[in-house]
């Protein structure tokens, strides 16, 4: 083949296999050219493929999965026919051929789900040596795919092809790629059956899918080995929740992290810190987070504080603190050369940074001017990195850390220069090797810096970059948008695409980092933000002001109208952040994941889920009124009118600036708190449980989580998981709850507003006690008090209604 520089490429293929092998996880093929490939079942829907081209396989480890993941084996038969092998699981059948290592994996039914075109093939790396490693698959029919990270794309990445090599772009715009995660773990879609594939390489990779040839995806990595794991859902959901928990899922926030977070580059000095707590309080707008950009520092050194802006930190936290705020600081990878400066100092004493490969300290300019840069990737030099943050949290009460410029990013040059070594835990290599994995080893002893300090409270930190596994240690946001339409639009399909790649906590700058929004801009994108895990105002600050208030009315109106409503939501939130903690699921659920048996739903990505409940599809044009939106099977109610809508079709949603249009599942039971300025506010905020009528007699059930929000009680059991389930007969409708957990209630009633009854019910009885309806005239939506443990609500419906 001629490549496209005119000179010859040599592709190499695997021989023909010579030796089979089997143990108690995997089977091991060898064919005579030396090429080998291990396939180890992790799980009866989870293969990962290893190929090695000399015979034999390198060292098990790997960033990206979490500990623990060796579950028990996997029972599995292998079975040698004439020109194949086939190993079949209690789901899965997989034949590999015994002539080029070619693989098809079908389910049980005999249905192909994926298949390789020429499999596993490499050619040498001219320039720097070490294989280029490539895969290739045939597209199935009407196959859609989905995933990458934070892609900048339409949902689908059918007919695309995307880089992953973290990078610093600053005003990025739809096409821009790569970004700055690095996510090797995509799905594809066909025949109403999802599966999975993560492509466990650190080197730069690259993905197509079906954009060179219309019939080829294939996926390859300029160095390293082919490490690929294949996920059979059939659920989209289900593969999603296997990905994530096999690179690790993330610890519980503590509940204020999910509050409204205000942030620009930056505030200071400390009086406009104050003003700006006083900004929110005096208008009664909630937030509970207040971040601190570079311009804290002195001199950008981190860890360190401006002595003449913010002379005392400790004091000045105290008091942000019993004003309800947490304050969130950043700290970037870069250290100062400064022969003065401690962090600097005993980096060099203790050779952490990172150096060249002929020797001499690898030096790249970032904001403080020239600077060395810790090499993550070694367990000395994160536990010293862990422990720098003492000064932050333990003594000065800071919250939260967010790590920026970590992919990492070098002033003109762009990233650190490709010799540059690593230790790579124990397999030392080039940048070219630890690129994509540097800004999730540095969000990582952050991470374990921070929760160590914090501790007994939870941790929180945020990155820019981070590879395949980066939830484990961080939440994230997409980094420096511009306040345009087109960005708002983006950060809708960033964030579900993330959610969906297993990096649920994630947010966009609201209002866009890059120049200002009109106040209408801001609203709408307010609107988005508050359905997203992370909530965050954010921007350079160089073009105009950007808090809630910046606008003027009706904007400052508006913007607390709708900061109020993600408070409202934070039980909500919360649980369905336990879903994701606990079973991987993703938060921002694309209609694919909804409903996969609904063509209409496959190319959608303005509509979307939060949780299992609540659908939202933002407007993302100035000047409009509502939109056309598509609902996805079953019954929605419109939660501002309560107006029943039939899914399964395209409606029109009003949406003048004061709403954002957003369903609510027929049957669900929608959790809220009273409004709050802060999280803990409200010693014991009620809860207000939002009952959806629906006409099925098949339970519908909800789901709510709670636990102190804060601290580990949880761990011993103190939490509790209701299970909320409602059903409906012709003149009856009955709530009931089921309680695990040995936490207590912080309420002692929960008051129960209903939703799109045709009239009050004729009567309550909860438990069997008849209970009377607080309000129920023809204006009013019923509401009543039942005892926090209840356990069965039954209404009375009219007949005649
Ligand atoms: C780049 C980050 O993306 C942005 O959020 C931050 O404000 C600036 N660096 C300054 O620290």
């Amino acid at each position: 083949m001629i490549n496209d520089l005119g000179a010859r490429r040599e592709e190499f293929f695997a021989g023909t296999v010579t030796q089979i092998d089997t143990s108690e996880r995997s089977l091991i093929l060898l064919c005579d050219n030396r090429v080998g490939l291990k396939v180890e079942v992790l799980s009866p829907r989870i293969l990962r493929f290893k190929f090695t081209t000399d015979g034999t396989f390198s060292r098990e480890f790997s960033y990206a999965i979490a500990p623990g993941q060796a579950q028990a084996p996997t029972r599995f038969k292998v079975k040698t026919l004439s020109d194949h092998i086939r190993l079949t699981t209690k789901e899965l059948i997989c034949t590999i051929s015994k002539v080029g290592l070619v693989t098809r994996i079908l389910d049980k039914s005999g249905n192909v789900l994926n298949e390789d075109e020429k499999g596993f093939h490499w050619e040498e790396h001219k320039e720097y040596g070490g294989d280029i490693v490539k895969m290739s698959k045939t597209v199935q029919a009407q196959e859609y795919f989905y995933g990458l990270g934070d892609k900048a794309a339409n949902m689908n990445l059918r007919g695309k092809r995307f880089e992953n090599w973290g990078s610093d772009t600053y005003g990025y715009t739809k096409g821009t790629d790569p970004l700055y995660k690095n996510i090797n773990f995509y799905m594809g879609l066909h025949r109403r059956q999802a599966y999975g594939i993560f492509f466990d390489n650190t080197f730069r990779t690259f993905f197509d899918f079906g954009s060179e040839r219309q019939e080829v995806s294939s996926f390859w990595a300029q160095g390293g080995t082919m490490d690929y794991y294949f996920i059979y859902g059939p659920s989209l959901t289900q593969v999603t929740q296997q990905y994530t928990t096999l690179t690790g899922t993330p610890e519980l926030p503590p509940l204020w992290a999910l509050g409204y977070h205000q942030c620009k580059w930056s505030y200071y000095p400390e009086t406009v810190v104050k003003d700006l707590a006083k900004g929110f309080r005096d208008r009664k707008i909630p937030c509970d987070a207040l971040y601190l950009d570079i311009d804290y520092m002195e001199g950008f050194r981190c860890f360190t504080w401006s002595k003449s802006y913010f002379p005392e930190p400790k004091r000045m936290v105290q008091e942000l603190k019993e004003d309800g705020f947490k304050t969130v600081v950043i700290i970037d990878p870069g250290i100062k050369i400064d022969h003065d400066y401690w962090v600097y100092q005993e980096g060099v004493e203790n050779d952490y940074f990172c150096r060249r490969a002929d020797g001499p300290l690898y030096k790249g300019t970032v904001w403080p001017g020239l600077c060395h840069f810790p090499d993550f990737t070694r367990e000395d030099v994160r536990t010293w990195w862990s422990g720098l943050f003492k000064g932050l949290i333990a003594e000065t009460g800071v919250k939260g850390v967010w790590n920026d410029m970590n992919e990492p990013a070098v002033f003109e040059i762009g990233t650190f220069p490709n010799d540059v070594r690593h230790h790579f835990d124990g397999e030392p290599g080039s940048h070219r090797k630890a690129h994509n994995i540097y800004g999730m080893q540095m969000a990582r002893a952050t991470y374990e810096g921070v929760k160590n300090f914090a501790y007994p409270d939870r941790p929180f930190t945020i990155t820019r970059s981070g590879y395949a596994g980066v939830q484990r240690f961080a939440s994230g946001w997409t980094g420096d948008n511009i306040a345009s339409w087109d960005h708002l639009w983006l950060a809708n399909i960033q964030c579900q695409r993330l959610s969906i790649s297993g990096m649920s906590f994630v947010g966009s700058d609201i209002g866009g980092f890059i120049e200002t929004p009109d106040g209408e801009l801001y609203i709408r994108w307010l609107q988005l933000g508050i359905f997203h895990p992370f909530c965050r105002t954010h921007s350079s600050g160089d073009h105009g002001d950007q808090e809630p208030w910046s606008f003027g009315e009706p904007y400052t109106s508006l913007a607390r109208k709708f900061i109020e409503l993600r408070y409202q939501l934070l039980p909500y939130l919360y649980t369905t952040f336990w879903q994701y903690a606990t079973q991987g699921t993703p938060m921002l659920r694309p209609l694919a994941f909804i409903d996969q048996t609904d063509p209409e739903c496959f190319h959608r990505m303005a509509e979307f889920a939060l949780g299992d409940n609540v659908l939202v599809c933002p407007i993302t044009q100035p000047d409009v009124e509502g939109r056309i939106l598509y609902l996805p099977q079953g019954q929605w109610y419109n939660f501002w009118t309560d107006a029943l809508v039939d899914g399964k079709r395209e409606v029109w949603a009003d949406a003048p600036l004061d709403k954002i249009p957003m369903f609510i599942k027929a049957g669900a039971v929608l959790p809220f708190y009273p409004v709050q300025q802060y999280v803990g506010e409200l010693e014991k905020p009620e809860v207000t449980l939002h009952v959806y009528y629906h006409s099925n007699p098949d339970a519908c059930v909800s789901e709510l989580y709670e636990d102190g929000g804060e601290g580990y009680g949880y761990a011993e059991g103190n939490y509790l998981h209701k299970t909320f389930q409602t059903t409906a007969a012709p003149d009856a409708f009955t709530l009931t709850q089921e309680r695990e957990g040995n936490g207590q209630d912080a309420y002692s009633q929960y008051k129960i507003v209903l939703h799109g009854f045709m009239a009050a019910p004729v009567s309550v009885t909860v438990d069997g006690q008849e209970v009377t309806l607080e309000a129920s005239s023809e204006e009013t939506v019923p509401t009543l008090r039942v005892p926090a443990a209840f356990k069965t609500l039954q209404l009375q419906l009219s007949t005649k209604a």
